[in-house]
């Protein structure tokens, strides 16, 4: 405990208290009980000097409530919501000589088995925890930062996106900023004033590429991944009053005339698609379905998902040997893209791995807070009955 002086019984090593205190339960539960009169007071004043210690944990969770209050920091709190515990196991141990005699006692003792077993577990176990993260992901974000972390990569992975669907952002953007553009129509179709002035400034910082940070970037191409989107998913994307793209094939003639509203969400993205590569050659990479429909699963069951402690089943169709697959289909300019997308999905798995070790390390508070609370209720009750029937 030496190198870390400030710690006190915060230190991993105070683990070797609770080590005893256990095996001095054993040790007394084994032994016959002495019983005469000065042991029966001595054990008494224990009782209640163990619920005086046990009472410390409950004043550092009440003081919990009041944060902005100026009651002390909240480790030194923490140093004596441990070591008020330990003394209260020491205090009970030799008021109830290891044994419960009545129903009543005997539940007080498991609560406090289980508040004591489920704290040092929590406690210790959470420093081992965040000794061993380090070594278990490659980048720590800290609980905090994982859920703007996951928004961000969320956009990322638009950008990504868009760069497999389309030749490059400087020729995209330009096309969309041409005088009466109709790509710029169907990108901004449906939106209120606003949000297309929005979408405007954007291409204009893509086309002229002045980010001063990534973060900059990433905000200014997703807005524009986004409207692409929302146009690929858009039923009334094809308007026969429109541009007519050149050389349909009849099969595809045939998907236009189609009412939008008979068509599936994946039908009416691969026609949106299909009509934008068309119109737009020189700015859509043509792009393999199998590659679009990688894509959208890795938006879909991925980068879109929620945090959840439990694996969501259909991420396990996004497997390295799929990535690999899609691209030998992909065209060779997308595969940059490609590859940047997978890196985004391991580092999306790396947080999901980072937010399922937080909550691990979380979930012992779900036995240790009810057994406390419901130890203090049983426990004023056993207070009360012993000094209405026993006196003092
Ligand atoms: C007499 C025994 C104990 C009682 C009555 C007690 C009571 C409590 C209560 C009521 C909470 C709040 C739970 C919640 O927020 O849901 C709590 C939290 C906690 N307890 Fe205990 N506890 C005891 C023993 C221990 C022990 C032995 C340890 C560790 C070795 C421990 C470590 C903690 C920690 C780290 C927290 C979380 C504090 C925070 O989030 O600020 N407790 N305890």
């Amino acid at each position: 405990m030496a190198r870390h002086p400030k710690l006190g019984i915060l230190h991993p090593a105070s683990i070797l208290i609770f080590a005893g205190l256990v095996a001095l339960w054993l040790l007394v539960w084994l032994i016959p009980g002495v019983d005469n009169t000065e042991f029966r007071v001595a054990a008494r004043i224990c009782g209640y000097l163990g619920a005086g210690a046990m009472f410390v944990p409950y004043v550092h969770i009440v003081r919990r409530w009041f944060r902005h209050r100026d009651w002390g920091n909240n480790l030194g709190w923490l140093k004596w919501h441990l070591g008020a515990a330990y003394l209260a196991f020491f205090f009970v141990l030799i008021h109830s000589r290891g044994h419960g005699a009545t129903p009543l006692t005997l539940v007080l003792q498991v609560l406090l088995w289980i508040v004591m077993v489920s704290g040092v577990v929590g406690f210790y176990g959470q420093k081992l925890l965040y000794y061993v993260l380090p070594g278990l992901i490659e980048q720590e974000y800290g609980r905090e930062r994982l859920e703007p972390q996951r928004r961000f990569f969320l956009e990322q992975a638009r950008v990504r996106i868009t760069e497999v669907l389309i030749r490059d952002w400087k020729s995209f953007a330009t096309r969309v900023q041409e005088k009466n553009s109709p790509l710029l129509a169907s990108l901004a179709d449906g939106l209120p004033d606003a949000e297309r002035e929005h979408l405007q400034a954007a291409v204009r910082m893509v086309n002229r590429q002045t980010y001063k940070t990534f973060e900059e970037e990433i905000e200014a191409k997703s807005l524009v991944a986004r409207s692409l989107e929302r146009a690929l998913a858009n039923p009334g994307l094809w308007k026969p009053e429109g541009p007519r793209p050149p050389d349909l094939d009849a099969d595809f003639q045939k998907l236009l005339q189609r009412d939008p509203a008979t068509l599936t969400a994946v039908e009416l993205r691969g026609r949106n698609h299909t009509l934008l590569e068309a119109l737009y050659p020189a700015e859509m990479t043509p792009t393999k379905p199998v590659v679009r429909h990688f894509c959208e699963t890795v938006l879909h069951d991925c980068f879109e998902r929620p945090f959840r402690f439990r694996p969501a089943l259909a991420s396990d169709a996004l497997t390295e040997n799929r990535y690999v697959d899609t691209t030998g289909f992909a065209e060779p300019t997308q595969r940059e893209a490609l590859a940047k997308l997978w890196r985004l999905v391991e580092e999306r798995r790396q947080l999901d791995l980072e937010y399922r070790l937080h909550l691990a390390g979380r979930l012992w508070l779900l036995f240790h807070g009810p057994a406390a609370w419901a130890l203090l209720v049983l426990m004023i009750e056993h207070i009360v009955m012993s000094i209405w029937y026993g006196g003092f």
